[in-house]
């Protein structure tokens, strides 16, 4: 794993922007792996600024979402297609019927994962895997346990990520109580996979899923299987590490 702390949020941002964007120029194919939450859209604003300067291309890139909820209408302000379209596929030149969310309004949740995976095993891997961090340790929406999925499903999320979300909602009631993710398999399959954690409250998991013991009990812990992970951190979420 190649950690890197930094103390500017700006160069935070921009060294995140900067692989993204190298890929890019080596593979202007290149598929993406997206998360949404708060910590990447700086990042995304980035990315955004770099495609208006003509520093990166989006055009003939592909890009799958790791997760939605389900229930919410698709344009519904909060589910993560609006997210997505809103913070960045709606203003950079991508080709947005090749950007893929998981459709949480499926007739069969089961089967939207299922086909999910499908495309992913034969369009995939993603050549970059953009990862957020829960402070349960979710990644994706994976969530803590004795066992863990290994492929795209339907999870009941727990009580900590729903009052986690509840900021995004009008009341904690309105946050939905199921989401479509991709398993920790699908999510271990990419190339490569970029870490980025912020803040002070997320310094302890941090700790724990870069140098504890991996463990189902703690999801992103098992990115230590993987043989390229670079974490950016900012330095509240990396002060426990040195
Ligand atoms: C989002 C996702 C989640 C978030 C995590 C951190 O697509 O998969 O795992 O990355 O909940 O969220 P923020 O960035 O809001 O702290």
């Amino acid at each position: 794993m190649n950690i890197y702390t930094f103390r500017d949020e700006e160069q935070f941002v921009q060294t995140g922007a900067n692989l993204i964007s190298s890929l890019l120029h080596t593979n202007p194919r290149a598929k993406l792996g997206l998360a949404t939450g708060s910590t990447p859209v700086g990042l995304y604003a980035k990315l955004i600024e770099m495609n208006r300067q003509g520093l990166v291309s989006f055009a003939q890139t592909t890009t799958y979402n790791l997760d939605e909820y389900v229930g919410l209408p698709e344009n519904h302000p909060e589910s993560y297609r609006t997210f997505m379209n809103e913070k960045f596929f709606h203003h950079v030149d991508i080709q947005i019927e090749r950007t893929h969310v998981p459709n949480g309004n499926a007739a069969n949740p089961e089967e939207e994962c299922l086909n999910y995976d499908k495309m992913l095993e034969e369009f995939g891997p993603v050549d970059l895997q953009l990862l957020g961090l829960g402070h349960n340790g979710h990644i994706g929406f994976n969530e803590p346990g004795e066992s863990l999925s290994g492929g795209t499903h339907v999870v009941e999320l727990q009580e900590k990520t729903r009052n986690a979300n509840a900021r995004f909602f009008p009341t904690l009631d309105d946050v939905p109580t199921h989401a479509i993710t991709m398993g920790v398999a699908t999510i271990l399959k990419a190339r490569q996979i970029l870490l980025l954690v912020r803040g002070e409250d997320k310094a302890e998991i941090v700790h724990r899923a870069l140098k504890g013991p991996i463990t189902t009990a703690c999801p992103a812990s098992l990115l230590q299987c993987h043989p390229n992970v670079v974490v950016l951190l900012d330095q509240g979420a990396g002060r426990l590490l040195v």
